[in-house]
């Protein structure tokens, strides 16, 4: 379970190190010519899921130049989130200044294949720019300035956009760690306008699309202590009136990660009258970095952090595939309340825990390979969609 948070590898890493990685297995640019590496007849997830939820995936901006990547995004997945290019940083470097290019792709991309899409994200401590925060003379802003700041981006992202998302992650990451505060005190969200920018931000989605639905998303939301937070962050907005449809549970988990607590944080959820979905799904593979760690020895901080960087062990990507069919099978029973699992990106090269909470490792946490074949992990989640399916090929 990660449950440090920073600093963020910037995006344009990840970006480059997707790139060389699909650039080395030779899959850019040959999508239609051989070898094909998505010939091969497949089952879907979204057709295995269809009753039950949607099934999303994360593409970064590298997917606009990865054919084979988005044939398979669209073969596999019903939903989208744009993983960087709607956030703060992305979407409007600048006062005033916005790039809605790659946003604008996406949601043609989806839209041309009958994909939802999820807005993430409007209000978050990272990856907004620090002009928000400050005056155009590098004074701090005023409370009103940074919510008038908060109102106009939401307005002009959300507006954009009116009538073609499904649902926005309005605010993300806001509630405190462990036994800390409520919320995160160190936003500056929190520091220059205080908790009501939660309200505000949601009241402000809200006016710009009165249909879409509107979340609050965060990682570690099933651990005990965070769902009660979570949970008391839902109830002052329905108190107050404000429209909330769900939580979403961002399942960044390793392989041992507790179905329990998770069971009993959809049941709590669902009490509550909101859904709830699963929205940064990955499962690393990879050690945390060890206490003494010598990372002045490169070679051996190698092998010791990055230990698969020339292919998985079959056991792993067993184990990996037995915890998946376990959690998509609790997924699956509580299937009148969970209504989207996404995961965080396509396929292990694209994923960003090549990069985070260590840059330049090689992890194995998604459902298809760096060549975008599936993976064990792959056909446990179909079988565990149909248990009576022949076909799980042992690796
Ligand atoms: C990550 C992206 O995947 C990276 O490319 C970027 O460098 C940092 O952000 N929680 C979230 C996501 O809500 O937006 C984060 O995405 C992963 C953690």
């Amino acid at each position: 379970m990660l449950s440090m948070r920073s600093p963020f590898p910037s995006s344009s890493l990840t970006t480059l190190a997707s790139s060389l990685l699909l650039a080395a297995s030779g899959t850019v640019g040959t999508a239609w010519s051989n070898p094909d590496p998505l010939s091969e007849k497949i089952p879907s997830l979204k057709e295995a899921y269809a009753k039950a939820f949607l099934i999303g995936a994360a593409p970064g901006v590298a997917v606009e130049k990865d054919p084979a990547a988005q044939k398979l995004l669209a073969q596999q997945f019903n939903a989208v989130t744009p993983e960087n290019c709607m956030k703060p940083e992305s979407i409007q470097p600048k006062e005033g200044e916005f790039d809605f290019s790659h946003a604008d792709w996406l949601v043609r991309f989806a839209e041309t294949h009958h994909m939802k899409v999820i807005g993430h994200t409007l209000a978050w401590h990272h990856q907004t720019p620090g002009w928000f925060f400050k005056t155009k003379d590098g004074q701090p802003a005023s409370r009103e300035l940074a919510l008038e700041r908060l109102e106009k981006h939401i307005t002009a992202v959300v507006g954009r956009y009116k009538g073609r998302i499904l649902g926005w992650d309005v605010v993300n990451e806001a509630v405190g760690d462990g036994n800390n505060s409520q919320l995160r005190e160190n936003s500056p969200w929190m520091k220059v306008v205080g908790p009501e920018f939660i309200e505000k931000a949601f009241a402000y989605a809200h006016a710009a699309d009165p249909d879409a639905e509107l979340y609050y998303n965060d990682y570690n939301v099933e651990r005990p202590d965070k769902l009660k937070k979570t949970i008391a962050l839902v109830k002052n907005l329905q108190a107050k009136g404000l429209r909330i449809d769900g939580v979403g549970i961002q399942g960044h988990w390793g392989v041992k990660f507790p179905l329990k607590d998770l069971e009993e944080a959809i049941l709590q959820l669902k009490a509550c009258g909101v859904k709830v979905m699963l929205t940064e799904l990955d499962m690393n593979v990879l050690p945390g970095r060890q206490q003494g760690a010598d990372i002045s020895d490169t070679a051996k901080w190698k092998s010791q952090l990055d230990p698969y960087a020339k292919g998985c062990p079959p056991e792993v990507l067993r184990k990996q595939a037995d915890q998946y069919a376990a959690l998509f099978g609790l997924l699956l029973k509580h299937r009148d309340t969970v209504t989207r699992v996404s995961f965080w990106g396509i396929s292990d090269g694209y994923s960003w825990l090549n990069d985070w909470p260590i840059p330049g490792r090689t992890n194995h946490a998604l459902l298809f390979d760096r060549e975008l074949k599936p993976k064990p992990a792959f056909h446990a989640v179909i079988n565990a969609a149909n248990p009576s399916s022949p076909a799980d090929p042992r690796p």
